[in-house]
């Protein structure tokens, strides 16, 4: 699915639309230049899984994971600094903790291989892509367990 936003809110607009679909065990990578827009759409995720405290997400950038507590809890990560993906401990993942909520991150893309292996769950694929100052295409793909 192809969506174009006009502004930061129609991204997190499509976000929430995204989060009311998610389940637990969902994974979403977010791919997209610096700024596209991939954290403001991981708040609109937020807000459509029925986190109360949505407007706090931010990219974790220095810690790697943020957690967020709801009746489904939403782990965001952000993978942009991350040298050695096969680390997965010292980044805290361990899958069986996740495995209740909904695993978002950002930059996730350039592990997408090795995530998959290691998550085997639903994925959905999103690409921001930055058209001009305030456009953006938004390309969300599903993808199920057999690559
Ligand atoms: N249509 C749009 N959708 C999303 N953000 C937009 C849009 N138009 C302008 N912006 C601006 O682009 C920026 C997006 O910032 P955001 O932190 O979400 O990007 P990001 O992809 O997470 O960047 P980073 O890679 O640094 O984490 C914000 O400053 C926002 O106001
Ligand atoms: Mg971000």
């Amino acid at each position: 699915m192809r969506i174009i936003s006009n502004s930061e809110e129609e991204t997190f607009a499509a976000g929430e639309q995204l989060g009311k679909k998610l389940s637990r065990g969902n994974v979403v990578l977010l791919t997209g230049d610096l700024g596209a827009g991939k954290t403001r759409f991981v708040k609109g995720i937020a807000r459509g899984l029925g986190i109360r405290e949505w407007w706090k997400i931010r990219s974790p950038t220095f810690s790697f994971r943020q957690s967020y507590t709801g009746e489904i809890p939403l782990y965001h990560f952000d993978f942009y600094r991350l040298k050695d993906i096969y680390d997965f401990e010292t980044i805290g993942i361990d899958p069986l903790d996740l495995e209740g909520g909904v695993v978002v991150i950002e930059w996730g893309e350039k592990y997408a291989q090795q995530l998959k292996n290691f998550f085997d769950k639903k994925i959905y694929s999103v690409k921001i892509e930055i058209l001009d100052e305030n456009r953006r295409m938004i390309e969300i793909t599903e993808e199920m367990e057999e690559f």
